[in-house]
């Protein structure tokens, strides 16, 4: 991690592009602790949602209208100068590629004007650990990453030390939420929506089996889960025959099923572990009935990250940032000039 110099603090700039959202950070380290002083997110959800998804090229053309703007809101926000950064953070991957480039590119022309070190941060690494963005940080954990990318879940020992033990094989939790919405032209991101409509459905009304139940693998699955939902509302006339109250129990239903799954796969983990404390993160941490399924569990210690940095966020890229070594691009030309998007970085 860099240190202080003269006990003066790290400001470190952070910029997340990886899909359609630019955000722009400011944290600080002084020798104690690390805070977040700023966190500017320009959404496109607006953008995308006409197409029921991402389109690539239009998510990389607008973050580069937002990248300038970003970062300044950000250092107003925080009330600091440019001249003040003295550590850049950006991810580098995974994620679309063109969006990454946007955020990669304003993170280098940074780091050379200002000459200050560059940390290149996997998203889902800024995830992992987005849950110790206001609390203070621990190892061993589990960490179940849920997004509209993943469903990961791993062991994390150290910042250096990060183990895939299960994964979904086909679609993400996220990616079935935002299907199904589509599905029912209920809107774009699902997540949110499913989530907001479940209070008022029927948990009980559908039976749907939960995937890979009595697997013995930590794996995960959805695609399965998104079809069962899709035939049941073509066995029930399809979209437009549904009346309200149905569509709600559906969401209830898939909502229930999804939160279960997970806590069964990750408590499966911990027992297999003995490792107790779990970060859930990851744009469907969001969701409520995943929250209150893990936080009333007397079996495992559940911590989720503030609504606000569940979801993408440049806050958790400069956390993660400030523990990345080999860094400064003037001790370290070739790993500067070598920093580029890494769309399918794994873990
Ligand atoms: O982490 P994220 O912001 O972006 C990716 O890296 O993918 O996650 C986006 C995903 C979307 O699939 C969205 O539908 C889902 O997070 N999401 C939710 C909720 N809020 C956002 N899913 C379930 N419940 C929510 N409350
Ligand atoms: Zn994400």
């Amino acid at each position: 991690m860099p240190q202080c110099v003269n006990n003066l603090p790290i400001f470190n700039l952070a910029i997340e592009s990886s899909c359609d959202d630019f955000s722009c950070s400011i944290l600080k380290k002084d020798d104690l602790k690390i805070s977040i002083i700023s966190n500017v997110v320009y959404s496109q959800d607006f953008i995308h949602g006409i197409y029921g998804g991402v389109v690539p090229e239009l998510a990389s053309r607008n973050h580069i209208k937002s990248a300038i703007p970003a970062v300044d809101a950000a250092l107003l926000q925080a009330d600091i100068k440019l001249k003040d950064i003295n550590l850049i953070s950006v991810t580098s991957g995974p994620g679309l590629a063109g969006s990454l480039l946007v955020g990669i590119m304003t993170a280098k022309t940074l780091s050379y004007a200002l000459k200050v070190p560059i940390a290149a941060v996997n998203h889902i690494e800024g995830h992992i650990f987005s849950p110790f963005l206001k609390r203070e940080e621990f190892f061993p954990f589990v960490a179940l990453v849920i997004s509209g990318g993943h469903s990961h879940i791993y062991i994390v020992k150290s910042h250096e030390d990060i183990r895939l033990v299960g994964k979904t094989r086909d679609d993400a939790c996220g990616e079935a939420f935002d299907k199904i919405s589509n599905f029912l032209n209920y809107g774009y991101p699902g997540g949110k929506i499913i989530d907001t409509l479940a209070e008022k459905g029927d948990i009980n009304a559908f039976n749907f089996s939960m995937p890979m139940e009595h697997s013995n693998s930590f794996d995960l699955s959805f695609s399965g889960l998104k079809t069962q939902v899709i035939s049941e509302i073509n066995k029930l006339g399809g979209p437009k025959q549904l009346r309200e109250t149905i569509v709600f129990d559906i969401f209830a239903c898939l909502r229930e099923t999804i939160a279960k799954i997970l806590y069964k796969k990750v408590l499966a983990v911990c027992d297999y572990t003995g490792i107790k404390d779990v970060s859930i993160s990851g744009g469907v941490s969001a969701n409520s009935r995943i929250r209150s399924i893990f936080l009333e569990s007397s079996k495992l210690n559940a911590l989720f990250p503030e609504p606000a940095y569940s979801t993408d966020n440049a806050a958790m890229i400069g956390y993660t940032g400030f523990f990345k070594k080999n860094i400064d691009p003037s001790k370290n030309k070739k790993i500067f000039y070598n920093l580029n998007a890494e769309p399918a970085w794994e873990l």
